[in-house]
């Protein structure tokens, strides 16, 4: 069995090595980027669903091209929630709050795919954690 310290050392050897792995062929970015858009088409496509809530409104309504929801500035200090929070909590709190909907779990697919669609229409725009 390895000690602590003797593992800290098998680590620092081996780091180059893991620094040096990330190799991609063109095929694996051509299938990654095609995923990615997938996903940010279902994000897309959920902006403009009623189902999201129960009372018919839609993100879209408030936030046409996902307007004004300033991703890069999360994490950030909400008011609404008194603390400082990620991007899928305030994604929340619009689901609980205009839409009076059911919150969705960080990991769930459908979260994934807002908050891909949302950082997608922000591509290139400096980030910005905690700006207001
Ligand atoms: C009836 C209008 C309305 C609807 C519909 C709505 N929102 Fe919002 N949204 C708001 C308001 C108001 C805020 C709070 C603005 C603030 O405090 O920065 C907000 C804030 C946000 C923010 C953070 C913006 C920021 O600048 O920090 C995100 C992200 C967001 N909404 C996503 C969504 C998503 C996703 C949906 C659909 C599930 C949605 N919103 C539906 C009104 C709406």
């Amino acid at each position: 069995m390895l000690n602590y310290k003797k593992m800290l050392i098998v680590l620092a050897l081996s780091l180059p090595s893991v620094v040096n792995a990330d190799e991609f062929t063109k095929a694996d970015l051509a299938q990654w980027d095609s995923e990615f858009q997938t996903v940010v088409k279902q994000g897309r496509a959920a902006f403009t669903d009623p189902a999201l809530g129960s009372n018919g409104v839609v993100c879209a309504q408030c936030h046409p091209n996902a307007a004004n929801t300033h991703p890069e500035t999360y994490p950030k200090f909400q008011k609404q929630i008194g603390k400082v929070i990620s991007l899928w909590e305030m994604v929340n709190w619009c689901l609980r709050n205009p839409l009076e909907g059911q919150p969705l779990a960080a990991d769930d697919p459908k979260m994934t795919a807002l908050v891909a669609y949302i950082t997608s229409e922000r591509k290139g725009v400096k980030l910005e954690a905690g700006k207001h």
